[in-house]
């Protein structure tokens, strides 16, 4: 009897400490599955917050991509702008953009990181040519993650491919495809995967439609260009002491803008507001512009309108509006005695105070109703005259050694 007072208590303990072991390890157990899950969600989180980060900079990286359109109107330009920002965009060593050439109908590199110069220059492939030709032919990507690995391009022994892993996918504009977008070699060695090539597919319909709408901004600049060009000669027309007037004071707008060292684009448009300065005269009636007489002081009040009417005329075309500043000063004077606004010095825009001495050249040394031409010398003297008074001093300089050195030429 005293043998089971001492036995239950003995057993009750030993199942209190089994019990209590068995939830001890039940708890640790949960809490180690907690722990664990807990961790996952932690993972899954941080990637989750890692690739919304990346699609963020993705999204930052492709807009940018679109704003440099406004940057560059000339496509090869254009192209290689792109394909910068796509290889950063897409963290890879290698890039080209290959558009097809209307002129030759092969594919060309029009953009490329890189690549030697002479790959570039020299890679010019027919429509199912190669990797690119295939994808611009059949308008579906290729994705190449290992080339090693990857029966479709089992490495010969002796050939040494350019890449380790590829993605080249088509640049497409409705059905149309008009060229290819390759990235090659991701950094670090890593392999491209589906989300890379997923995300070049959208990086690819931004870049195709950016170089579609800049062609047809193009066409449609030269169009209006060539529109406006034909209302110039057609000025020439009416007058045949003016003949080659325009084109003779675009020349020499752009040698003065050139020897100035003016960026690329501003010597384009110097050019091509040169060519159109007078076009507000298209308003001025046959009776006062080609009379031979003197003018009254009525008609000159109309002659003088034309800087005015120039510039209106082209105001309502967007890409001509940087045009619309030298057009109405073209006769304004660097001693603020000109017109239409009686600007001053410096405030007189450039490519403006540029076009007035081109200008007051070419009229001088041609010939009109009332007067012989000038010859050559006796111009260059009224030039050196009006240094500082009618003509910027400096540029007046400038455009005498233009002079000088078409002498030497
Ligand atoms: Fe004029």
């Amino acid at each position: 009897m005293n043998g089971c007072i001492l036995i239950l208590p003995l057993i009750v303990s030993v199942m209190a400490i089994f019990v209590f072991y068995i939830s001890h390890r039940r708890i640790l157990r949960e809490r180690r599955n907690y722990e664990r899950s807990f961790l996952e969600k932690e993972r899954e989180l941080r990637k989750y917050h890692e690739d919304l980060k990346f699609l963020q900079s993705f999204l930052k990286g492709l807009r940018s991509i679109g704003i440099t359109t406004r940057v560059s109107p000339d496509i090869r330009e254009l192209c290689q702008i792109i394909i910068e920002k796509v290889t950063k965009l897409m963290k890879t060593e290698i890039g080209s953009l290959m558009l097809l050439n209307p002129e030759t109908n092969l594919l060309e590199i029009y953009g490329s990181v890189g690549l030697d110069e002479e790959i570039v220059r020299t890679t010019k492939l027919k429509i199912g040519e190669g990797i690119a030709g295939r994808v611009f032919l059949e308008g579906e990507p290729i994705f190449c993650a290992d080339i090693e690995k990857d029966p479709r391009f089992m490495r010969k022994a002796n050939v040494k491919y350019y890449s380790k892993s590829f993605i080249s996918v088509p640049l497409r504009v409705g059905d149309r495809v008009i060229g290819v977008l390759n990235v090659n070699n991701k950094e670090k060695m890593q392999e491209f995967n589906q989300t890379d090539l997923e995300l070049l597919a959208i990086v690819a319909d931004e870049v195709a439609a950016i170089i579609e709408n800049t062609r047809l901004y193009s066409r449609m600049r030269e169009m209006y260009i060539g529109t406006i060009k034909a209302l110039a000669h057609a000025l020439e027309a009416r007058d045949p002491y003016y003949q080659g007037h325009s084109e003779r004071v675009a020349r020499y707008s752009v040698e003065i803008a050139r020897k100035l060292g003016l960026p690329q684009e501003q010597i384009e448009n110097v050019r091509r507001a040169a060519l159109i300065h007078d076009i507000g005269k298209i308003g001025v009636p046959d009776t006062i512009l080609l009379k031979p007489d003197q003018l009254t002081k009525k008609e000159w009040e109309i002659i003088r309108e034309h800087p005015e009417i120039g510039e209106e005329l082209i105001k309502p075309i967007d890409f001509l509006e940087n045009l619309s500043p030298m057009i109405r000063s073209h006769h304004e004077r660097w001693d603020g005695l000109g017109y239409p606004d009686g600007l001053k010095g410096e405030e007189i825009p450039i490519g403006a105070r540029i076009i007035a001495i081109a200008d007051a050249y070419d009229s001088m040394t041609s010939s009109r109703p009332y007067r012989e031409a000038l010859n050559k010398e006796k111009a260059i003297e009224e030039l050196k005259k009006e240094k500082g008074r009618q003509f910027d001093p400096h540029l007046v300089d400038v455009f005498l050694e233009v002079l000088k050195e078409e002498v030497e030429r």
